[in-house]
């Protein structure tokens, strides 16, 4: 698998950790895949996107979720900022933004000030057509154990969306009419 033993470096093999990481980061990946074959004609770098995909969550190694067996003491929703930095620092800048500007429908500086959020004030929202896919795929895949692999229900992941305020729900339509609603589980 690309990028194996740069993910054994921050989720030790056959830890939970680790087969929670490549469940998800890989059902992402497929649906990028998925996605990226059905529209042609937007001509996403599907080799790009499906490589941010595989690395989009890295920071989640340093943050404190015990429900998806990670033992770190940063805030979950640094994960963007964390994995961007590792990956830098990892001599891979090409993949650091899938890991900044993936976090829900992106963030946003109104919002980051207006909730004060522990983040940077800066906007980090998806820019590329790479970025969106990898945003829009990650969607779709809790990383809840037992459902790694199912897609939720859209119905599902809008409510979710919307709880957060009207500005994620009009870009999440946008990206459902770019890419296409119908997620299949096992793609
Ligand atoms: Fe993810």
């Amino acid at each position: 698998m690309v990028f194996d033993s740069l993910i054994e470096k921050y989720f030790p093999a056959g830890s939970k950790s680790y087969h929670i990481y490549i469940e998800h980061v890989s059902a992402v990946a497929r649906t990028v895949s998925e996605l990226c074959r059905r529209n042609r004609h937007l001509n996403i770098d599907e080799d790009l996107a499906v490589k941010g995909a595989m690395l989009h969550d890295l920071g989640i190694c340093m943050v404190d979720a015990p429900k998806i067996e990670c033992f770190g003491f940063m805030p979950y929703i640094q994960h963007g900022i964390i994995g961007r930095l590792i990956l830098e620092d990892e001599g891979l800048p090409e993949y650091a933004l899938f890991c900044e500007r993936h976090i829900g429908t992106g963030m946003y500086i109104e919002d980051i000030i207006a909730n004060k959020m522990p983040l940077p004030v800066k906007d980090m929202y998806p820019l590329t057509m790479e970025e969106k896919v990898v945003a829009y795929a990650d969607k779709f895949f809790s990383k809840s154990k037992g459902k790694l692999s199912e897609p939720k229900d859209i119905e599902e992941i809008k409510k979710g969306i919307a709880s957060y305020g009207a500005r994620g729900t009009v870009i999440f339509s946008e990206w459902e009419k770019l890419f296409g609603v119908n997620i299949q589980p096992e793609l």
